[in-house]
């Protein structure tokens, strides 16, 4: 019995897959038959399959996916519960692909699916471990983009050099084929925040890769809409801070940090304006201002810092009330690390700093373990 399946399953017809192309999608309902016909097209003499991988779309993109793969072969889906964003979404096809080369595409058709051929060939003929897309070399070229788009690409492309291990002149590009040995190397090292997996991926290998370039021109989005938005910002922010400072302090405490620097500018504008415009005691200018400023505080960790973990409704004033008694214990921390300090060294800005840090780092730990629970 077993015989005759391993048999069957070795026809030509059967031919070993070459190539799996890995689609992000994100509500692209309007894109994906369109862009399945042509990677049939473009990919003509390649044994290809797709592997689609889907975040929570709400407009029927994996509903019609199963459809689809269910009468072809070729397709494949992956369904993830809830935006996880678009990098990690590669890395989870690319994982799940057993072929000796994996492509990354767009499902929206504004990567030139004429251009996979040559992108496969650099790899699996032309021996790179890597080929990428590029619109800023040769022929390419970023198709329709206004100004304002354009600077700030450019500008995000500068702000990657540091932390590139390998030079491509479109390190912002998502379109690119690489070896999945290479891609397995570098994977538990990957940031796999935000957008930018390309980046991600040259900036995590142990070494510098071989790469191809093949030019080609940005399309235009005709359906649906792009989910660029400040998040992915943010999100290449963190992605660039993990790979150079994230060896030494988690990201998160850098943003935890930076947001507690704020919190004090906060408060010392609620301290003045309660002071002078209302006129009250210190004391209970005082109260208000640390109140406002630990309110701003969680308001402003749980959007961003911890996004991941957001709480909303009546979490999010159980939160609150938790982080208050979170930030006190920190509060005694500090007065008695301070003066401890005090005592030994006589350097009141010393001390000072001293009750500060260990407050601060105090408040992101036990916040990390109490309010933002996992
Ligand atoms: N699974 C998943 N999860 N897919 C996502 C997510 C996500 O959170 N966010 C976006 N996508 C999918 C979209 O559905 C689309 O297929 C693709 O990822 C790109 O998203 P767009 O919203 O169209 O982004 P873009 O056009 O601004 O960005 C593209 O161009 C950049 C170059 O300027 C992407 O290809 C980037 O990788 C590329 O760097
Ligand atoms: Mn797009």
């Amino acid at each position: 019995m077993f015989h005759q399946v391993v048999e069957r399953s070795l026809t030509v017809a059967d031919a070993p897959l070459e190539l799996s192309v890995i689609v992000p999608t994100l509500n692209e309902v309007g894109n994906v038959e369109l862009l399945l016909e042509k990677l049939g097209v473009a990919l003509v003499g390649i044994e290809w399959e797709a592997i689609f991988v889907d975040d929570g779309s709400t407009d029927g993109t994996p509903e019609l996916l199963t459809t689809i793969a269910q009468a072809d072969r070729r397709v494949r889906l992956i369904r993830r519960i809830g935006r996880r964003g678009l990098s990690s979404a590669v890395v989870e096809g690319a994982l799940a692909s057993t072929t000796p080369i994996v492509a990354v595409i767009d499902a929206d058709l504004q990567h030139d699916e004429r251009v996979l051929p040559d992108l496969f060939r650099a790899v699996a003929r032309e021996g790179h471990e890597l080929a990428i897309g590029t619109r800023y070399a040769g022929a390419g070229s970023t198709g329709e983009w206004d100004d304002t788009r354009l600077k700030i690409s450019r500008f995000a492309t500068a702000l990657a050099s540091p932390i590139m291990k390998t030079r491509l002149s479109d390190p912002m590009s998502g379109f690119f084929a690489v070896r999945r040995d290479v891609l397995l190397e570098a994977a538990p090292r990957l940031s796999n925040v935000g957008y930018k997996i390309l980046l991600d991926l040259v900036a995590s290998s142990p070494r510098p890769l071989s790469v191809g370039e093949v030019p080609y021109t940005f399309g235009t989005r005709q359906h649906g809409a792009s989910k660029l938005d400040e998040m992915v910002a943010l999100e290449y922010l963190e992605l660039l801070l993990d790979k150079t400072v994230g060896r030494f302090v988690p990201v998160k405490l850098v943003q935890f940090g930076a947001i507690g620097t704020l919190g004090v500018a906060v408060h010392l504008a609620l301290l003045y304006f309660t002071l002078n415009m209302l006129g009250t005691a210190f004391a209970v200018a005082q109260a208000a201002a640390v109140l406002g400023a630990m309110t701003f505080n969680f308001a402003l960790n749980n959007r961003f810092t911890y996004r991941d973990r957001q709480l909303k409704g009546f979490a999010w004033v159980g939160g609150l009330l938790s982080f208050y008694l979170v930030c006190a214990l920190g509060a005694i921390a500090n007065v008695g690390i301070g003066s401890l300090v005090y005592e030994q060294y006589h350097g009141w800005w010393l001390a000072g700093i001293a009750g500060a840090i260990v407050g601060s780092v105090w408040n992101y730990v036990a916040s990390g373990w109490l309010t933002w629970t996992k």
